[in-house]
């Protein structure tokens, strides 16, 4: 489905029956709403679920202008006001969980519960903001195909390589599905990011943080820390996974996910 909202129009699935508790999708960068395919089925029969792609990604829009977490904040209030949605738990992996540490931080209001996975509260050391410019260089001389050959290879735990090659596949798609402009957009969007971690205290929802066991970008310190700073959160490490846990350990992923929204 599609729908307008701000400068661009927005594609989205919106799956369950209508009444239920709501839970919004939030994808990590560079992929799309595609990655949440098995948590949109094991929780659609009890929950409207709701999956969208951020702007630039999968089959939104990009608009004009430069992009935020600001501003990919900003659409997914509008999403929810445009969907006539006044409170939803939300689900964020990675850049998505930025995007949901952000929404809460500024409107605290319209979220009951928080799902946080491979992500982090920190903004970009120096060394990350680098590595940042240095992919965009890549991305404009080399291509998108060999910058998500390159990129591929720190999203997933080793072992996945060998036991999760359809997800490794569907995420490469992901990858090159994005344009080289919105890459390159997003890249310099999370280099100047704030940081979250002094608001966590504030945070009143319950909110289960979870993290595979060898996530190299997000690791499971980072979640260690948050789920100390918050007051109501509940932490698992998911074992067989890397920093896409809810792919490479869908059936662990979906049984915290389903108790714990259970329990909100
Ligand atoms: C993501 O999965 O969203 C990215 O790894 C986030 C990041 O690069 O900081």
């Amino acid at each position: 489905m599609r729908i307008a909202i701000n400068d661009i129009t927005v594609s989205y699935s919106d799956e369950g029956k209508n009444g239920t508790p709501v839970i919004i999708f939030i994808h990590g960068f560079p992929f799309n709403k595609s990655m949440w395919k098995m948590q949109i089925k094991a929780l659609k029969d009890n929950y409207r679920v709701i999956a969208y792609d951020i702007r630039g990604h999968g089959n939104s829009d990009a608009g004009d202008g430069d992009f935020s977490i600001e501003l990919f904040v900003k659409d997914l209030l509008s999403l929810l006001d445009a969907l006539k949605i006044d409170k939803t738990m939300l689900c964020g992996l990675s850049m998505g969980g930025y995007i949901a540490l952000n929404a809460i931080e500024n409107y605290p209001e319209r979220f009951d519960a928080l799902i946080l996975s491979d992500t982090n509260c920190i903004s970009d050391t120096s060394e990350v903001k680098e590595k940042r410019m240095k992919a965009i260089e890549s991305i404009r001389k080399s291509g998108i195909e060999k910058y998500a050959d390159e990129s591929i290879k720190k999203f997933f735990a080793p072992e996945s390589f060998t036991t999760r090659k359809k997800e490794i596949d569907a995420v490469w798609k992901m990858i090159v599905k994005t344009s080289k402009q919105s890459l390159c957009n997003t890249l310099l969007a999370l280099s100047v990011r704030k940081e979250t971690c002094n608001k966590l205290s504030e945070i009143k929802v319950p909110v289960l943080i979870m993290v595979g066991k060898e996530d190299k970008i997000t690791p499971p310190a980072a979640a260690q820390f948050m789920h100390e700073k918050i007051k109501d959160s509940f932490l698992n490490i998911i074992e067989h996974a890397g920093h896409l846990s809810n792919m490479e350990n869908p059936v662990e992923f979906n049984e915290h996910l389903k108790k714990f929204v259970a329990n909100v």
